[in-house]
């Protein structure tokens, strides 16, 4: 950065098109709130101040999110949602003497612009008091226009008050601005709200600044990274976008995707290369997998590490806490949750471990369930290394099975099992020869009775 900038992001707007009770910035894509995609682009730009313009009623919401996701700005209220000039106005207290450098106010609704944009158009601004971010489109519904002449930028204007000629031009506006910190503040105060919706437009700027014979521009990019968010199918299709990119950068990474178009990533999630991912996949947050583990088929993972050589799934349901070792074993229809398995353990089919650590090499069998709660607290499991959980055994904690010690199938564990004992909690079985005969002819009877 060869001179000083700040941020002033939006994030105040009522979002109405959502038709939701939550802020449309703090809806996600890949479970990232939008406000912290903006704000995630930001930090690679070490501004001076990041300032998140909030209204009294998203205040907390947002404060709350910018904790939950360690982003690092500082919020401002806007105190009337009066439009996108009198929301960038609600900084000027946090930014009072910031007069040299540049002021880049982006949208808390336009998540995908990325820090080489913001750079372009930092540098862009040093040669002209204000930058518009535009893109070209075939569908300009709903985006302001870009009225230019040569390549300067006479004015914007929104799609509401355009004229049919406005509204051909397919020049957009991204919402994103750079304006020389010295002009901007005493810009604003000019913005008058006598256009179609009665609000302070920030889209004003460039023609109020033409008046006064400064300078204004245009800097095109990408739209795949300039979609705003105003609706739920404008929200779904952004998530298609940023899939869409995670699924070329995995591959790229040299992991396998059998079919790209069915694997879902969180914004955070890390995998190295040959892993192999088959079809249907999700990841939540905070996942890794490491080099040549595979996820099979219609698992959901988070909150999980994936060591080498490790298999999940299919069927599986990895939960926060999830440690899988080198080459251990998830198989089918088995939840983890706040669990670690050591190298090679398996745990095959159908089984909940929760709360729970198992050894290096131990076998747990079909239909195990580790007994976490009692509805008031949760317990351990400890499970030592090749230990043999046979099928159908509650394991009821808290309770220690040691090492290379055999539970017998159908067991109900309720106190700990040393090492290399064999512990069996079974009703002994009874048989009664050709007792199958005489219930048959016994209900035959009472049918025909009837
Ligand atoms: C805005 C631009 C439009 C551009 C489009 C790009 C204006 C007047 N229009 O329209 O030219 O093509 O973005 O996506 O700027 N906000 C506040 N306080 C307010 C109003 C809005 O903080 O009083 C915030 C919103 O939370 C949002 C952003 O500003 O993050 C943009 O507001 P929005 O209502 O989405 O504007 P658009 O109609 O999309
Ligand atoms: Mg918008």
């Amino acid at each position: 950065m060869t001179h000083t900038c700040a941020s002033i992001i939006l994030a105040a707007g009522k979002g109405s098109r959502m038709k939701s009770q939550h802020s449309k910035v703090l809806h996600k894509v890949a479970g990232l709130p939008l406000v912290c995609h903006v704000l995630q682009s930001v930090s690679h730009l070490n501004f001076t101040h990041n300032v998140v313009v909030v209204s009294p009623d998203n205040k907390d919401a947002m404060e709350q999110t910018l904790r939950d996701f360690h982003m690092q700005a500082e919020t401002v209220v806007q105190h009337n949602q009066n439009g996108t000039a009198d929301a960038t106005a609600s900084a000027r207290q946090t930014l009072r003497g910031f007069h040299k450098g540049t002021v880049l106010v982006l949208s808390g609704d336009t998540p995908f612009v990325s820090p080489e944009t913001m750079e372009k158009m930092i540098q862009a601004r040093m040669q002209s008091h204000i930058v518009v971010l535009g893109f070209e489109t075939d569908m300009p519904t709903g985006y302001g226009r870009l009225v230019t002449r040569g390549d300067e930028l006479e004015q914007i204007v929104e799609e509401k008050d355009a004229s049919e000629t406005e509204k051909a031009i397919t020049l957009c506006n991204s919402g994103v601005m750079a304006i020389d910190a010295e002009y901007l503040f005493p810009l604003l105060d000019k913005v008058e709200n006598n256009n179609a919706q009665g609000e302070y437009y920030l889209t004003d700027l460039p023609a109020l600044a033409k008046q006064q014979g400064l300078r204004t521009h245009v800097v095109v990019a990408e739209q795949s990274q300039l979609q705003g968010i105003n609706s739920r199918g404008q929200l779904a299709q952004a998530e298609q976008v940023y899939q869409n990119k995670r699924r070329v950068m995995a591959m790229e990474d040299g992991v396998t995707l059998i079919d790209p178009n069915s694997v879902y990533f969180s914004h955070d999630t890390v995998i190295e290369n040959d892993v192999v991912i088959e079809p249907n996949v999700v990841f939540g947050a905070g996942v890794t997998v490491k080099t040549g583990a595979t996820i099979r088929a219609f698992s959901y993972v988070e909150g999980a590490i994936i060591d080498t050589g490790a298999i999940i799934g299919p069927y599986a349901r990895l939960r926060p806490g999830t440690h899988v070792g080198d080459g251990a074993k998830i198989g089918n229809f088995v939840e983890v949750k706040n669990a670690t398995l050591d190298k090679g353990a398996k745990v095959n089919h159908l089984s909940y471990v929760g709360d729970a650590t198992v050894g290096a090499g131990a076998n747990i069998g079909a239909g195990t369930i580790t007994c976490n709660y009692d509805g008031y607290f949760k317990s351990q499991t400890v499970i030592g290394k090749n230990a043999f959980i046979g099928s159908n055994s509650a394991l009821v904690a808290p309770v220690t099975i040691g090492d290379g010690a055999i539970v017998g199938a159908g067991s109900t564990v309720t106190s700990s099992v040393q090492n290399d004992d064999l512990h069996v909690v079974r009703g002994n079985g009874k048989t009664l020869a050709q007792g199958a005969i005489r219930f048959r002819t016994n209900r035959e009877k009472q049918k025909k009775s009837q």
